[in-house]
């Protein structure tokens, strides 16, 4: 599905060089469940917004569902990143101003898909993360767990390959944590879908069946999962501990 070969990310800003990925190499398969943890600016965000085309490497070969995206010019990735990439972040990212399906619509707009079609896309997006019955409240009008299954059903609208999500649980309690986590493992289960999440906790790690350990822009250790944690098992058990 995608394959990155000895990526580095340099920024430069005035005199001051930082190696902030310093050779990464991995490769992710299609209905892979990846985690990536790592210490605060040990380059986990450096390395999503490059696995999601939002940024480019210094140095490196990545190559995307059989795409060279070092070769792509600007607007080519735009389209592949259109095309295969949905993407969830920590404080959602929602339109304050809009209600939840017109949130979910908007990826649709760009894309000039009609009215009709559109609704229907965020109906089902909606529903497909169990908000169908909010779909005219505002974000202000939602919880924070609720707020994050909006912008999951936004990434989703697109029809993605992938989802990436960075620290998608960073603001949520561990209760609407594990209702995130039972959404990813169900779209990545049912339907197929590769997911990429940066996290720092341990537990929300283990939900994916890869964890890969970042220190100082360079991967420490990988570690695969036999068993990763369960979120509706867990969120079972955690109702039973609360009886
Ligand atoms: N636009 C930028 N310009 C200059 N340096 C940057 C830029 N973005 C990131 N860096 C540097 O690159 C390194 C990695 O940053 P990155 O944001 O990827 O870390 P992170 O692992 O996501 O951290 P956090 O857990 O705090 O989000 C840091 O040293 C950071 O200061
Ligand atoms: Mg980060």
């Amino acid at each position: 599905m995608l394959e990155l070969k000895n990526i580095k990310r340099h920024y430069k800003t005035g005199q001051v060089s930082v190696s902030a990925l310093k050779g990464i190499d991995f490769h992710v398969d299609k209905g892979d469940f990846v985690s990536i943890m790592g210490p605060s600016g040990s380059g986990k965000s450096t390395l999503l917004n490059i696995i999601g085309c939002l940024d480019r490497p210094s140095e490196g070969e990545y190559i995307l569902a059989d795409n060279h995206v070092e070769k792509l010019g600007d607007s080519r990735l735009a389209d592949i990143r259109n095309q295969f990439i949905g993407f969830v972040f920590q404080s959602f990212h929602l339109l304050p101003e809009l209600t939840a399906q017109a949130n979910v619509e908007l990826p649709l707009i760009y894309r000039g898909v009609g009215g009709k079609i559109r609704k229907e896309k965020a109906v089902k997006a909606l529903e497909a993360v169990g908000l169908g019955e909010r779909r005219k409240h505002v974000p202000s009008q939602l919880s924070g767990g609720e707020q994050q299954r909006v912008a999951i059903a936004r990434a989703l609208v697109g029809d993605p390959t992938v989802i990436l999500a960075d620290e998608p649980t960073g603001a949520l309690d561990s209760r609407s944590s594990r209702v995130i986590m039972g959404i990813f493992q169900r779209l990545n289960r049912e339907k197929g879908i590769t997911v990429v999440q940066v996290t720092h906790e341990y537990n929300i790690a283990c939900h994916g069946n890869r964890v890969i350990h970042l220190l100082d822009g360079e991967i420490e250790r990988v570690e695969t999962l036999e068993k990763p944690i369960d979120a509706v098992e867990a969120e079972v058990a955690a109702a039973g501990e609360n009886k």
